[in-house]
């Protein structure tokens, strides 16, 4: 019986699928909805054979060691894999896969609430009511900007980047990306959207949003540069990964009206948000919930056991991130 090992407690029906394929017994869970201390993951995961993480957890060589030879799989209930020390499972021959695809709608659906959140200060006009100090209808009150009809920037035009932009169309938006892959015209058009190189990104977006993988070249491709080069009037949207952004620079351009507002669920150091960010009443601040549906989080969950499932039965997960040692 294969011993398989989730590293916090995630929805049920991929508990279940894993404990109906391989035995009650197979799979241990960390009980409790807390990030697992360090020490502990390393001994929990001590002679298993898979491993169901989540993104908080730091996947490297020290935990493979830990680990130890008969791991057979990383499965990360997460897009993005930036927490998994990818080549160094490839150098021990360990697989390691993600869960594209099912969380994109509902992270475009997010990113499209952040939008509308921000140009429209819906966190500031919330917060203004509940604390007792609105007072009457007033013409020049808590103006926003438009959204429709203005000008979309998208850094990362993969799935959700294109799901955005399916959305954009209904807000009869200019639709412009970046990302070093140019798609031929055909599709480009299919999808509505005009390529422009990065420096005309930051100058024409009124909204620009990132869609991007963290990776080295990726990370801080918006420092205090960019927000310098964007419009004054610009709104900048981040559901990507928080180390994209350098955010002492960002706090400062909403601070000092480099740019009009942002809109962040992403963090350079989750969960701490820097101070400054948070001193920023045009700033609307989520807790990393982009994928956070019930149906959505139950899906990544499935499809992270049904890629461990594939493993343990000697067959290639659909989504491994490194093929090529299989
Ligand atoms: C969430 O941030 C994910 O990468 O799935």
């Amino acid at each position: 019986m294969p011993k398989i090992y989730i590293t916090r407690p995630i929805p049920v029906s991929a508990v279940r699928l894993l404990e109906e394929t391989f035995g009650k017994d197979a799979v241990r869970m960390w009980p409790e909805d807390t990030i697992i201390p360090r020490q502990k993951l390393l001994q929990n995961v001590a002679g298993v054979d898979a491993i169901l993480a989540i993104l908080t957890e730091r996947i490297d060589d020290e935990l493979f060691d830990a680990a130890g030879p008969q791991l057979r799989i990383v499965a990360n209930m997460a897009v993005g894999f930036d927490n998994i020390d990818v080549p160094a499972a490839t150098r021990r021959r360990i697989p390691v896969s993600n869960t594209p695809g099912v969380l994109t709608e509902t992270t475009a659906d997010l990113t499209w609430a952040l939008i509308l959140a921000t140009c429209r200060r819906l966190g500031e006009s919330e917060r203004f009511l509940r604390s007792g100090q609105w007072k009457c209808w007033s013409p020049t009150f808590m103006l926003g900007t438009d959204v429709h009809g203005k000008k979309l920037g998208i850094f990362g035009l993969g799935r959700i980047g294109q799901a955005v932009a399916r959305r954009a169309r209904a807000f009869g938006m200019d639709v412009m990306y970046y990302d070093p892959t140019r798609y031929e015209f055909p599709r480009e058009a299919a999808m509505g959207v005009r390529y422009v190189e990065f420096d005309e990104l930051l100058r024409e977006s009124d909204i620009l949003t990132v869609h991007c993988f963290l990776s080295p070249e990726t990370r801080h491709a918006f420092g205090e540069a960019q927000f310098c080069a964007m419009k004054k009037s610009a709104v900048f949207i981040n559901t990507a990964r928080g180390p994209i952004v350098d955010e002492p620079a960002l706090a400062r351009a909403l601070k000092n009206g480099d740019i009009f507002a942002a809109g962040l669920d992403v963090f350079e150091e989750e969960p701490k948000v820097h101070p400054e960010l948070l001193a920023c009443e045009n700033a609307v601040l989520l807790p990393h919930i982009g994928s956070a549906t019930e149906e959505t989080r139950a899906k990544m969950a499935e499809m992270a056991a049904r890629n461990i499932i594939q493993r343990l039965h000697g067959e290639v997960p659909v989504n491994c991130l490194n093929p090529e040692i299989l």
